[in-house]
């Protein structure tokens, strides 16, 4: 048993949190890894509130386990989406991108916030805001890290802020847990590597080009959808890379999304603008297209494993991940792992 400030804050066996991850973390997934000990996080930035009430609802008949949602505070239905989870008592509101107006609401039900951050003056932000805990996220990791890696953020921002610290980015294994133990964080969270469980409803197409990839796979960049962000190397990923701009692609795309978002094209066009303000980078006239090209292939790759022109957001740790096990036999494992490695690290000392 591993008992740290994370499982002590949020009442969990194992200091080991499922990413939120758009389309990926539904109520099957996040109940397996909170059944497992740890806490699973139900993603639901891509819904309209009432789907947002009914996948936790959802989550709740599969898991008496504590277990939290996430959603990115700049995106469509952000401020709905919260709402519903606090009318239902959600233990933990997980967020992104953005600043939180409702720990308080939170925390009178007995709810714990977690913000997410990626630059350490952020997780100061955050915890003078009232977060109980934060989500720091190295540059390794699939999707928004920024500049600094797990190895520097972790300990910078520990030294800055004393609530419990959950690293993200890179960690796949045991020998991770307690790597990040030891730089200051009270756990982990992994989102790459819970793609590749039994129980994740990705294609398995894209499941086994995670176990075929080695740690050089992934591409770093902001054109998959406007913001920097990792994923992985597939064919299509290249091709967006290289090449100029798909305006028919953008507007196809945008189509889809606001579709399978259920959102009219005002809040689709609000949505979009919002998420221009977090680019710093000079390619402004192209996110809200990116963003729509994005997500269109996302689902591709997700929904329909379509490894030719589809993407997906994954991390360097694709280089460690090479097998598919259950949610269970990877959450005991990591943590088995990680007592081997705590145990030999003390054993080690003259
Ligand atoms: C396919 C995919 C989708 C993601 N979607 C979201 C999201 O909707 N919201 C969010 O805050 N982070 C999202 N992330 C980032 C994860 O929450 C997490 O920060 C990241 O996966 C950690 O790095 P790792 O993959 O190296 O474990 C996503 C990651 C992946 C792989």
């Amino acid at each position: 048993m591993l008992k740290t400030r994370m499982t002590e804050l949020f009442g969990i066996g194992h200091p080991i949190m499922l990413a939120g991850m758009n389309w990926i973390t539904e109520p099957e997934l996040v109940a397996a890894v909170s059944n497992a000990g740890g806490l699973g996080i139900l993603a639901v930035a891509r819904c309209a509130p009432e789907e947002t009430r009914k996948l936790i609802r959802e989550t709740r008949q599969l898991t008496d386990k504590p277990f939290g949602i996430n959603q990115i505070l700049i995106g469509a239905n952000a401020k709905e989406n919260i709402q519903v989870a606090i009318e239902e008592k959600v233990p933990i509101i997980n967020y992104s991108l953005g600043k939180p107006w409702f720990i308080d609401q939170v925390h009178d039900y007995g709810g714990k916030v977690v913000g997410t951050i990626a630059i350490a003056k952020h997780a100061v932000n955050a915890a003078k805001l009232g977060c109980d805990a934060l989500v720091v996220t190295g540059h390794e990791a699939a999707a928004h890290g920024d500049a600094a890696t797990s190895l520097v953020l972790i300990p910078v921002v520990a030294s800055q802020v004393d609530i419990p610290l959950i690293a993200a980015g890179g960690f796949y294994d045991g020998r991770g847990l307690a790597a990040a133990l030891a730089l200051g964080a009270d756990g982990i969270s992994m989102g790459t590597r819970f793609i590749a469980t039994k129980e994740c409803n990705v294609h398995d197409n894209f499941k086994q080009l995670i176990v075929n990839a080695s740690e050089q796979d992934t591409l770093y960049s902001h054109v998959f959808d406007g913001m920097k962000g990792r994923v992985l190397k597939t064919k299509a990923a290249l091709k967006m890379m290289q090449r100029g701009f798909p305006l028919f692609e953008a507007f196809k795309g945008a189509k889809e999304v606001k579709e399978q978002m259920n959102l009219s094209y005002p809040a689709f066009l609000a949505m979009s603008f919002k998420m221009l303000g977090k680019e710093d980078e000079g390619y402004m006239p192209w996110i809200m297209a990116r963003q729509a090209v994005g997500t269109r292939r996302h689902l591709m790759a997700i929904q329909k494993g379509d490894v030719e022109e589809g993407i997906l957001f994954a991390g360097q740790n694709v280089g460690g991940i090479n097998d598919i096990p259950t949610v269970k036999e990877l959450v005991d494992r990591t943590v088995a792992e990680a007592e081997a490695v705590i145990d030999k690290l003390n054993q080690a000392k003259a």
